[in-house]
C-alpha cells in the first residue's frame, strides 16, 4: 500500500516513537525520522525501508537543543520534502523529589517538550494551512491532566503540550489542517527504566503496549480526533480526576508514584 504522503516523527528510535513509525510505514507513508542516536536511526530507516517497500530519510540531532526545530525544518527543506504528519513524540521523564532532581536535565525536559515542540508547529503550519492539508500528533500524557507529586515538572510540561495544542487547534477550524494529542497513560517502553520509576506502582498496573498505544493514536490523527486518552482505565483514572476532590487525586498520584521517598 503506497500512498506517496510523508510523515516526520521524532523520538522513534524506541517506544511509542517506534511503534508509530512501524503504523505509518504499514500504511504506506514515507518517512523522516528524526532522534539524537545515528546508530539506531539507520537501522530503524533501512529495516523500515525494506519491510514496507517505503522511502525513509532520518536526521541526527539532539531535540532539546533550543536551535533544535530550526535545524529539523531546515533539513526538511533542503531535502525539498513536504510534511503529511508531523509527529511530536520524543521525550522523556526527570523524575524524583523536586529538591532532588537534576536542574540541566528539567531545563532540558523543558525545552524539548515545551520549545522544541511548539517551534515545530510554529515552522511547519504555515505550509500546511496554505497547503489546506495536514495532521499533528502531539504526544501528551495522563499527567497532562493531573499535577503529580515527584513528577511535577514533566507533568507540568505535559499540561503545557495539552493546552497548547487544543488552542492551536481551535483556530486551524475550518482550515484543513487538525492537531491531535495523544494522552497516553503508563506504556512498556524504555521511558520508566530511563527515569528510574520502574517501581513505581503506576508502571506495575494497566501498563499499555506501544503498539496498542501507536494504533489508538493513528485511527485518531485519521479521524482528525483533537485529544484522545490511550484504554479505558487511563480514560476513567482522568475523568476521575475532574470528578474526586483535589485532596484524594493527590492521595492516589502519591501512591502511583511514590516509593517511600522522603523530601530532602
Ligand atoms: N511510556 C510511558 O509510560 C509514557 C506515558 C505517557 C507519555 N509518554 C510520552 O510518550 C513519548 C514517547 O516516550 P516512550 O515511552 O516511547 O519513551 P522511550 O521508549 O524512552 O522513547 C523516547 C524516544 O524519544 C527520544 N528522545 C528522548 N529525548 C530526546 C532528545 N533530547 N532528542 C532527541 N530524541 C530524544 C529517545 O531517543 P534516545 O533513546 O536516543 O534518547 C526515544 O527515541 C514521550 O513524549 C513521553 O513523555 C510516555
Amino acid at each position: 500500500m503506497k500512498n506517496n504522503k510523508i510523515a516526520l516523527i521524532t523520538g522513534c528510535t524506541s517506544g511509542i516513537g517506534k511503534a508509530l513509525s512501524v503504523k505509518f510505514a504499514q500504511q504506506g507513508y514515507n518517512l523522516i525520522l528524526v532522534a539524537k542516536n545515528k546508530d539506531k536511526l539507520k537501522e530503524l530507516s533501512n529495516h523500515l525501508s525494506q519491510t514496507f517497500r517505503i522511502k525513509s530519510v532520518f536526521i541526527v540531532y539532539g531535540l532539546e537543543k533550543p536551535e533544535a526545530a530550526e535545524y529539523v525544518f531546515r533539513r526538511v527543506q533542503e531535502l525539498d520534502l513536504k510534511i503529511d504528519v508531523l509527529v511530536n513524540n520524543a521525550g522523556f521523564n526527570e523524575f524524583g523529589s523536586f529538591i532532588k532532581t537534576s536542574r540541566e536535565k528539567e531545563h532540558d525536559m523543558m525545552y524539548l517538550h515545551m520549545f522544541f515542540v511548539t517551534d515545530m508547529m510554529k515552522l511547519f503550519l504555515p505550509s500546511m494551512v496554505d497547503n489546506k492539508e495536514g495532521k499533528i500528533l502531539n504526544i501528551g500524557s495522563t499527567g497532562s491532566y493531573i499535577s503529580c507529586p515527584y513528577d511535577a515538572v514533566y507533568a507540568a510540561t505535559k499540561s503545557y503540550i495539552l493546552s497548547v495544542s487544543k488552542g492551536i487547534s481551535s483556530e486551524l477550524k475550518g482550515t484543513g489542517v487538525t492537531i491531535t494529542t495523544l494522552c497516553p497513560g503508563s506504556t512498556k517502553t524504555e521511558f520508566a527504566a530511563k527515569a528510574g520509576m520502574e517501581d513505581t506502582l503506576l508502571f506495575k498496573l494497566f501498563v499499555m503496549s506501544p503498539e496498542r498505544v501507536a494504533d489508538i493514536a493513528y485511527k485518531a490523527v485519521m479521524k482528525r480526533k483533537t485529544i484522545v486518552v490511550a484504554g479505558i482505565y487511563n480514560k476513567i483514572l482522568v475523568m476521575s480526576s475532574y470528578i474526586l476532590p483535589n485532596r484524594f487525586v493527590d492521595y492516589i498520584s502519591k501512591m502511583m508514584l511514590g516509593k517511600q521517598r522522603q523530601v530532602g
